[in-house]
C-alpha cells in the first residue's frame, strides 16, 4: 500500500470530534427541523432513522474504510485501493468529482447561509428581536394574532432587508470562508483538530442549554408529540426522498469528506464502531436541535410548515418575546455558526489534500485557491437573492420555463446528483470491485456478522435504493417503472 505522507489524527476523541463535527452542521439545526415540519414531523423522523441506519451508516462505513485503506486524498486513495485488487483506475474520478463539484460546490452555497447566520448573531445581540414586540406594543393594546402578524411582518422584513443587500451578503460570505480557508491551512493537527476539540464541546452545551429553555418555556409536550407520534398517512415516495437526501446531507456523504477524513485515520480505531458514533451523534443533536426550536415555535403560535426561513424569520419572533430572548437568540446563532465551520472546513480539505498531495502545492496555497473559487462561485449564489433573483440561467440555455436560479441551480447540482451518484458508484465499488478480503482486513471484522450485514447492504441493497432515488429525483421514475412494466410483460 502506498504510504501516506500527510498527517494523523492526534487521537480516536480528535477524529470522532472531527467527524461529528463534519456530519452536524446547518443540515441538523437549520434544515432537518424545517423539512421535518414540511413533511409531517413523527412520520418523517422515523423514515429518516431508517434511511441513516439502511443507507447512511453503510455507506459512511465504505468511505472511512476505502480512505483509511488507500491512506491519501480521496483521488488517490480510491486509485490505490482499486489498483490492490486490480479494478480499473478509472474509479479515482469519483473522488475528483465528489471533491470538486459536490466539495467546493457545496462550500460555495452553504457558506451563504453560515453568512446569514453571522449577520444573525449580531442582529440578535443588537437586540432587535425584542424591539419587534416593542414596537407592536407600542401601537395598543392588540389581539395575539394581530400582534404575532405585525412582529412577523417585521422579522420577514429583516431578514428580507438583509437577503436583498449584496455587499453585506458577500461580506459576511468572504468572513466566513476566510475563517474555513485559516483553520484548513493551518492543517489537520494545528487547525481542523484543534478548532473541533474546542468547538465541538462548546456545541454541545449551548445546544443543552437551549433545550433546557425550550423544554421550561416552550411548549415540550407537544413539541415531543410532533416529533415523536408518527402518522403514517403522511409517508409518500416523496417523504422517503427527502429523508434519504437529508440523510447524505447530514452525513456528509458523497463529497469525499469521509473518505478524506479516514486517511488520517490510525489504524487501531474501529471503522464500524465509529461510524455508529458518528451517526448516533448526527442523529441525536438533529433530534435535539427540533426539540430546542419546535416547543418554542408552538409556544408563540408560529407555523412549523415555515420551510427554509423556519429559523431566520420564525424564531426571532419567538426570541424576542420570551424572557432572556437576546441572550438565547445570541446562543442559538453562535451555537450555529460552529455547527457550520467544523463542516465547511471538511468541503474543502478533500480538495484542498488532492492539490497537496498530487500537485506538491502549499497547503495554504491550496486553501486559498480552494475557497477563492468557492467565493466567487458563492457570489453567483448571493446574487440569486437580489439583483439576480429573477436570472434564469437554464432558461437561458433554452430550457424554457426554468425559474431555477444560480443557488438553486448550484444546490441541486449538489445535492441531487452529485451526491447520490457519487455514493451510488461508491457502492457499487465498494460491494463488487474491491475484494472483500481487503475490506474485511481493513475493517478488523470476522467473516458473518456485522461484515456480512454491512456487505450485503453496500453490494445491494444500497445500489437498488439509490437508484431508484436517483431516477426519482430527477423525475424520470415513472417513465423507468413503465419501461421495467413492458420489459415484464415482454417475458411474461
Ligand atoms: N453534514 C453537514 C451538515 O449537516 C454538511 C456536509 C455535507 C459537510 C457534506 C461535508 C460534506 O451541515
Amino acid at each position: 500500500m502506498a504510504s501516506g505522507v500527510h498527517e494523523q489524527w492526534s487521537s480516536r476523541m480528535a477524529f470522532i470530534f472531527a467527524a461529528v463535527g463534519s456530519a452536524i452542521g446547518l443540515g441538523n439545526i437549520w434544515r432537518f427541523p424545517y423539512l421535518a415540519g414540511e413533511n409531517g414531523g413523527g412520520a418523517f423522523v422515523l423514515v429518516y432513522i431508517a434511511c441513516v441506519l439502511l443507507i447512511g451508516i453503510p455507506i459512511l462505513m465504505a468511505e472511512l474504510t476505502i480512505g483509511r485503506r488507500g491512506k491519501e486524498s480521496p483521488m488517490r486513495s480510491l486509485l490505490n485501493v482499486a489498483k490492490e485488487s486490480g479494478a480499473s483506475p478509472k474509479w479515482r474520478w469519483i473522488g475528483t468529482i465528489a471533491a470538486f463539484a459536490g466539495g467546493l460546490g457545496l462550500l460555495s452555497y452553504y457558506s451563504v447561509i453560515a453568512g446569514w447566520v453571522l449577520a444573525y448573531i449580531f442582529k440578535a445581540a443588537s437586540g432587535m428581536f425584542t424591539e419587534f414586540w416593542a414596537n407592536v406594543g407600542v401601537a395598543g393594546d392588540v389581539a395575539p394574532e394581530i400582534a404575532i402578524a405585525a412582529v412577523r411582518e417585521q422579522s420577514e422584513a429583516a431578514k428580507n432587508a438583509m437577503m436583498s443587500d449584496p455587499l453585506t451578503m458577500s461580506f459576511w460570505l468572504f468572513v466566513f470562508i476566510a475563517g474555513t480557508v485559516f483553520i484548513v491551512g493551518r492543517g489537520i493537527n494545528a487547525g481542523l483538530e484543534k478548532a473541533v476539540t474546542y468547538l465541538m464541546p462548546a456545541l454541545f452545551l449551548i445546544l443543552l442549554v437551549l433545550v433546557g429553555f425550550a423544554m421550561a418555556t416552550g411548549e415540550f409536550g407537544q413539541a415531543v408529540n410532533y416529533l415523536f407520534a408518527p402518522d403514517f398517512s403522511k409517508v409518500d415516495g416523496y417523504t422517503v426522498l427527502r429523508a434519504v437526501g437529508q440523510a447524505f446531507f447530514s452525513l456528509s456523504l458523497g463529497l469525499g469528506t469521509m473518505l478524506a477524513y479516514g486517511a488520517y485515520l490510525p489504524k487501531d480505531i474501529s471503522l464500524h464502531r465509529s461510524s455508529f458514533i458518528i451517526a448516533g451523534a448526527d442523529t441525536g443533536v438533529a433530534l435535539m436541535a427540533g426539540m430546542a426550536i419546535f416547543p418554542l415555535v408552538f409556544a408563540y403560535g408560529l407555523s412549523p410548515e415555515s420551510g427554509p426561513s423556519l429559523i431566520f424569520d420564525a424564531l426571532p419572533i419567538a426570541f424576542g418575546k420570551m424572557p432572556g430572548g437576546t441572550l438565547f437568540g445570541v446562543l442559538f446563532f453562535i451555537l450555529l455558526a460552529i455547527a457550520a465551520v467544523t463542516s465547511s472546513i471538511s468541503m474543502l480539505e478533500p480538495g484542498v489534500s488532492y492539490l497537496e498531495e498530487k500537485k506538491g502545492m502549499n497547503r495554504w496555497k491550496a486553501a486559498i485557491l480552494g475557497g477563492g473559487a468557492a467565493f466567487l462561485v458563492g457570489l453567483l449564489s448571493v446574487l440569486s437573492y437580489n439583483n439576480w433573483d429573477h436570472v434564469y440561467p437554464l432558461a437561458m440555455l433554452g430550457l424554457e420555463g426554468n425559474t431555477m436560479t444560480f443557488y438553486d441551480i448550484t444546490d441541486y447540482i449538489v445535492s441531487n446528483l452529485v451526491m447520490p451518484i457519487a455514493s451510488l458508484a461508491l457502492a457499487v465499488f465498494a460491494g463488487w470491485f474491491v475484494m472483500r478480503k481487503h475490506l474485511r482486513a481493513e475493517m478488523g471484522l470476522p467473516e458473518g456478522g456485522i461484515f456480512e450485514i454491512w456487505h450485503v447492504l453496500i453490494k445491494f441493497f444500497c445500489p437498488v435504493a439509490l437508484v431508484i432515488i436517483l431516477l426519482s429525483g430527477l423525475g424520470l421514475l415513472d417513465l423507468a417503472l413503465e419501461y421495467l412494466k413492458d420489459l415484464v410483460d415482454l417475458f411474461a
